[in-house]
């Protein structure tokens, strides 16, 4: 199988610890894997040790995301591409899987459209357009990079910065860039790892859902996890057959996830 692995920033930052990497390479005995990460928390604390406080918007579906203009990606870059992604290569090399860290720069590997403007809501709850900044939307994928990389048996890790149409580095989000990659490789699953065990609400794990039950819990999902949901929800009707939202942390957290023993499957229907 094809599985593309989001790794988010938030099981990243509390130490994902060997027992992820170790299990990781025993499913890549028999699946191929390509891996795309997060890292927020750490480009803001890393921003903020610079004198750069990060600001966040707003959007009107709720959605909080970086605002991201030239200082701010220069540094998204810096820690994305270099301390997140070789993070996670050292982690894998240490386990002897091959891999291979690019952003989407790399080979335009993954090509946006900037964002020209953006509707945020202000703290009073009022509308207003601003400059986009330096954040897109993904509208092509180097696909036969990431074949050639595979056919060689190398694993990509992949750092969701995109290049615009002006060749210029765009922020685009970890778990759309992930479900977008899975759609465009025809994968079989996706799954979002994280620093919860699945989506909860009313304080239970759900351990499966379908599409059609998302629309009326939507309004109860909070900033991080709609963000997944959303995704889940583009895997899938992009043809990708099972999403899973899953912790990194305890024993064999990828293995019980895939034998649906841990985390949310969110299946289309
Ligand atoms: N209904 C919900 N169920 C589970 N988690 C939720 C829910 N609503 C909000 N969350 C939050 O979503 C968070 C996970 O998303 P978050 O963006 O923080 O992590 P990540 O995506 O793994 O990291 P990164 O964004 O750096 O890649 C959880 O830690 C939790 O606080
Ligand atoms: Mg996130």
């Amino acid at each position: 199988m094809l599985l593309i692995v989001k790794l988010g920033g938030s099981i990243l930052k509390t130490g994902a610890s060997s027992e992820l990497f170790a299990d990781l390479k025993e499913i890549m005995k028999s699946n191929k894997i390509i891996f795309v990460h997060g890292g927020g928390s750490d480009v803001t604390d890393i921003a903020s040790k610079l004198g750069k406080e990060q600001n966040f918007v707003i959007s009107p579906q709720g959605f909080r995301s970086r605002y991201t203009d030239k200082e701010t990606i220069e540094i998204f870059t810096m820690v994305m591409a270099g301390k997140m992604n070789k993070k996670i290569i050292l982690a894998l090399e240490k386990q002897g899987i091959k891999s291979i860290g690019l952003s989407g720069l790399d080979g335009s590997l993954l090509k946006a459209v900037r964002k020209k403007r953006l509707i945020i809501v202000d703290k009073r709850g009022r509308k207003k357009v601003i400059d986009g900044g330096y954040t897109g939307k993904i509208i092509e994928i180097n696909k036969d990079l990431l074949w050639a990389i595979l056919k060689k048996n190398y694993t990509p890790v992949i750092t969701p910065i995109a290049i615009s149409e002006e060749y210029e580095p765009l922020n685009v989000d970890g778990d759309r860039t992930a479900a977008e990659i899975a759609c465009n490789l025809g994968a079989d699953k996706l799954i979002l790892i994280t620093d919860v065990e699945g989506l909860i609400l009313n304080k239970k794990i759900i351990s499966k859902i379908k599409t059609s039950e998302i629309d009326s819990i939507l309004p109860e999902i909070g900033q991080g996890m709609s963000t997944k949901i959303h995704s889940s929800i583009k895997a899938l009707n992009g043809g990708v057959k099972e999403v899973i939202i899953t912790s990194g942390a305890g024993k064999k957290p990828l293995s019980s996830a895939l034998n649906h023993k841990r985390g949310t499957v969110i299946i289309n229907g």
